[in-house]
C-alpha cells in the first residue's frame, strides 16, 4: 500500500521499493505564495523519472528542494521531509555541499565557468578533495568527460575554454562536471530546451546511459522527450502532484482527466 503518516495517503506510484530519495509531505512556499503544495514522491537508482505539467505548476521549485536549491532563493520556503538514503537532507548537520555533490543538478542553460575545459571539470573534485594529484585528477577528468560523452571531441583542445564549445557541447561540459563529484543523483531541468533537435537527441541518449549509474529527474515540457527518456512520470498541476505512474501507462492510460488533457495537448 501506498499510504504514509502523518502526511496521509500518497498517490499510487508515488512510492518505489528501495528508493534513493523520498519526498513526503513537501511544500514550497515563496512569500505567500503556495508554489508545491504537500507532494510525496520517492526517486529510484538506475531510473530516469520525469516531471511534466503547465508552465508554473512547481516542477523547478520541487526539483530545486531535492538538493536545497531552494535555499539560495530568498524567501523560498520548504516544508516536510526529504531523505537521501534514509538521511534527512534538511537536518541541521548535513553539509550542504556535500549534499549538491551527491545529488547535482544541470540547469536549462549551459553555464560552463569562464575557465578551460579541463578547469570546469576538475573544479568540483579540487573543491572535494578527489583527486590526491595531478596524474589521478587527469583520469578523473578524461572519464567524467568520457561519461558525458564529449571526451573525443574536446580531448585535443582541453586548455581551451569552455564557453568556445557549442551549447550542446556546453551541456555536456556541465554534465560532465556534475558526474566528476560521483553523485548518486543527477537533477536536470528542462536540459535541451535551450538546444537544436540534435545536439537535444545526443542528451537524450547520455540520459538513457547514464542512468545505469545514477537516478535521475528531469524536468521536461516535451512529451515526446519524456515518453522517450523517463520510466516513471509525475504529473504537477498547480502545485499539485496530480499523478505518477510508469511512463507507458501515463502516455498510454492516465487514470485522471487532468493528465490525459495536458498530454493530449488540450492545455498546457
Ligand atoms: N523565486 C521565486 N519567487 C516567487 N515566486 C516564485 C519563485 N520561483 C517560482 N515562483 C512561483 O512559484 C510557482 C511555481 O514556479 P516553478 O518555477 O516551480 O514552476 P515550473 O513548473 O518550473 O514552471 P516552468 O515550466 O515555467 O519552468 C509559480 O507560480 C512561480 O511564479
Ligand atoms: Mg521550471
Amino acid at each position: 500500500m501506498d499510504t504514509f503518516t502523518p502526511a496521509g495517503t500518497i498517490l499510487n506510484g508515488a512510492s518505489v521499493q528501495d528508493a534513493l530519495m523520498s519526498a513526503r509531505a513537501v511544500n514550497v512556499f515563496y512569500a505567500t505564495k503556495h508554489a508545491v503544495k504537500n507532494v510525496s514522491l520517492d526517486i529510484a537508482r538506475h531510473q530516469v523519472l520525469a516531471l511534466i505539467g503547465p508552465s508554473g505548476c512547481g516542477k523547478s521549485s520541487f526539483l530545486r528542494c531535492l538538493n536545497r536549491m531552494n535555499d539560495t532563493i530568498q524567501g523560498a520556503r520548504v516544508e516536510g521531509l526529504i531523505t537521501l538514503d534514509g538521511q534527512d537532507i534538511y537536518e541541521a548537520r548535513q553539509d550542504v555541499a556535500q549534499l549538491r555533490a551527491r545529488v547535482g543538478i544541470v540547469f536549462q542553460k549551459p553555464t560552463p565557468f569562464p575557465q578551460s575545459i579541463y578547469a570546469n571539470v576538475a573544479y568540483g573534485p579540487r573543491i572535494h578533495g578527489l583527486a590526491k594529484d595531478r596524474g589521478s585528477m587527469d583520469e578523473l577528468v578524461q572519464t567524467s568527460l568520457e561519461r558525458a560523452g564529449l571526451w573525443e571531441e574536446v580531448k585535443d583542445r582541453l586548455s581551451q575554454t569552455g564557453t568556445s564549445l557549442s551549447g550542446g557541447q556546453q551541456q555536456r561540459l556541465c554534465i560532465a562536471r556534475t558526474i566528476a563529484v560521483n553523485p548518486e543523483v543527477i537533477l536536470m531541468d528542462e536540459p535541451t530546451s535551450a538546444l537544436d533537435p540534435i545536439a537535444s537527441a545526443k542528451i537524450e541518449d547520455l540520459i538513457d546511459v547514464l542512468r545505469t549509474n545514477y537516478a535521475i529527474v528531469i524536468v521536461t515540457h516535451n512529451m515526446q522527450q519524456a515518453a522517450r527518456v523517463s520510466q516513471r512520470t509525475a504529473y504537477f498541476h498547480m502545485g499539485d502532484l496530480v499523478e505518477v505512474g510508469t511512463t507507458n501507462m501515463m502516455f498510454t492510460n492516465p487514470q485522471q482527466k487532468l493528465t490525459e488533457d495536458y498530454i493530449s495537448g488540450r492545455f498546457g
